[in-house]
């Protein structure tokens, strides 16, 4: 049968190569493989690594005797043979210290010892990753995801010990460690993983416990879900380290507001205005950063009272209000999460300055309330009580402010459905599998970093509001760290907050862009 036709009844998920007449001759193999300068890619520690070790240590302690397998993943297809741009997954980068696109497919172990080292870790570590696919292999060639023909230099096995400090291996040694000495008895291996990571790794380690007489999946996922459970708990504690990457995060989030606001005399009365200045941020975050630590929002006039506008597909007009929600994710891949709310003409109309005002008011009154010791709902409610008040003395309240902050009350969260506080870090939801008794009723304590973020959202047909409301979304969202002295504003040193400041900030933008200023 002529090549053509026979290639027909590949399997339809196998024929994206259709598009390319690959050469495969054992003559071309054999040529690609010669004739190259050899080049090793640098490796230095890094920076990330001297912290990893005690992150390490309190999970070993936690789990003594059990081998944890805390993968990557892989990268997702966008299409076919298309993927997203690679991002570990939380728990790994967190273990590992890797951040930027580190790295598909590895994997971290740690596999109990008999002994405990002297620092106490009662594991060795282990980062099983892909061995560099040079011109020395086939694969340099052959793999599309990893031969560094299509990819480039990356590092392998003895690059990553260096970057990580941990013991690195083969991934291909992977699955006989993870089989080894599992049982039910006593002296046996139990098995955990972080089982969202990677579906072919979690796949492995509930065929190897099946296989050892651990039948039960929902007990098995239960033991899954302690480990990702204790990750979560752990990561509310940033060390120093984590806490410079939140600082680069805010500050590179400043630089990204800075070209917004340059960009607003482009974006202004254009239908596609939202968009225009969606790319202005998300520029700064690939050259500062890795990345947007989430999807901008861009909402102005009546979209931001859409709390999860991110089409940004709408014009901006002079006379709108512009939500902008936006943070930058560092190279190690902590994320700022920032909300700041602009009078699109540069001047707050004195409606605008009211609503805004007791936004602005509301979330000093949500940092007052936070404390060594305080507790989420500490912010909640000094927040609400403060918006109540508000929307008392414009009349919008249809009830008292006692009883509407009374739970049978809450009419006022028709205009602030949403949650006011949230961890934040590695995700910008962060700590997410952490319990409902360490996180809503966990207390304040050094090291924290979450969110203050009230507003004000009136919907354009909204009939209960007066009409000069109608359409207005305000948040001012801000990031706080908790230290020894108590709370502090991260993000309130880089970036204005008070309406003059605002103001004055817009102003200085323009001018720094060659706009007139009046
Ligand atoms: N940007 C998502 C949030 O504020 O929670
Ligand atoms: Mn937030
Ligand atoms: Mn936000």
């Amino acid at each position: 049968m002529a090549e053509n036709t026979s290639k027909d009844n590949l399997p339809v998920s196998e024929r994206v190569n259709n598009r390319s007449l690959r050469p495969n001759s054992s003559t071309f193999k054999e040529f690609m493989t010669q004739g190259w300068q050899a080049e090793t890619p640098q490796a230095s520690p890094l920076e990330s690594s001297k912290y990893t070790p005690a992150r390490l240590l309190k999970l070993s302690q936690a789990f003594p005797g059990e081998r944890l397998v805390i993968p990557a993943g892989v990268a997702k297809v966008r299409n076919n043979d298309c993927d997203f741009r690679f991002r570990p997954d939380t728990t790994f980068a967190y273990y590992t210290g890797l951040g930027e696109d580190y790295e598909p497919g590895a994997v971290l172990v740690l596999d109990p010892q008999e002994q405990a080292s002297s620092t106490g870790m009662l594991h060795q570590p282990i980062l099983f990753v892909h061995a560099r696919y040079d011109y020395h292999t086939p694969e340099f060639f052959r793999s599309a995801s990893y031969g560094e023909y299509w990819t480039g230099a990356r590092p392998g096995i003895a690059e990553f010990g260096v970057m990580t400090g941990l013991e690195s291996r083969d991934v291909r040694e992977l699955a006989s460690l993870l089989a080894k000495n599992v049982g039910s008895e006593a002296h046996d291996v139990k098995l955990r993983v972080v089982k969202e990571a990677d579906p072919q790794v979690t796949e492995l380690v509930e065929s190897i416990r099946v296989h050892a007489g651990f039948t039960d999946h929902a007990t098995n996922q239960a033991a899954d879900d302690e480990l990702h459970q204790f990750a979560a708990e752990a990561r509310m504690f940033k060390d120093e380290w984590e806490i410079s990457e939140m600082d680069s995060a805010i500050h590179a989030t400043r630089h990204g507001f800075d070209n917004i606001l340059r960009h607003l005399d482009k974006a202004e009365g254009k239908e596609n205005g939202e968009r225009i200045l969606e790319a202005a941020f998300d520029s700064i975050s690939r050259i500062e950063g890795n990345d947007v630590g989430y999807g901008t929002i861009v909402a102005s006039g009546d979209d931001a009272p859409t709390l999860h506008w991110m089409r940004n597909t709408h014009a901006v007009q002079s006379q709108d209000m512009l939500l902008i929600d936006a943070g930058i994710e560092s190279k190690g891949l902590y994320t700022a999460d920032i909300t700041r709310t602009f009078p699109v003409s540069g001047k707050f109309s004195p409606v605008q300055r009211k609503l805004y005002e007791a936004v602005y008011k509301a979330q000093l009154a949500g940092f007052e309330a936070v404390h060594i010791g305080g507790t989420y709902s500490d912010i909640h409610h000094a927040c609400m009580r403060s918006l109540c008040e508000s929307l008392a003395e414009w009349g919008v309240l249809p009830v008292s402010v006692e009883e509407a902050l009374s739970p049978e009350g809450q009419q006022h969260r028709r205009w602030h459905a949403c949650g006011v506080a949230h961890h934040l870090g590695l995700d910008v939801h962060d700590c997410a599998e952490a319990r409902f008794s360490e996180y809503q009723g966990g207390t304040f304590k050094p090291g924290m970093i979450f969110t203050i973020e009230p507003g004000l959202y009136f919907r354009r047909n909204d009939l209960l509001v007066p009409e000069e409301f109608r359409g207005i979304g305000i948040r001012i969202e801000d990031d706080v760290l908790i230290t020894e002295d108590g709370p502090v504003w991260m993000s309130k040193k880089y970036l204005p907050s008070a309406p003059d400041d605002v103001e004055a900030w817009m102003a200085e933008q323009r001018k720094l862009a060659g706009q007139d200023v009046d």
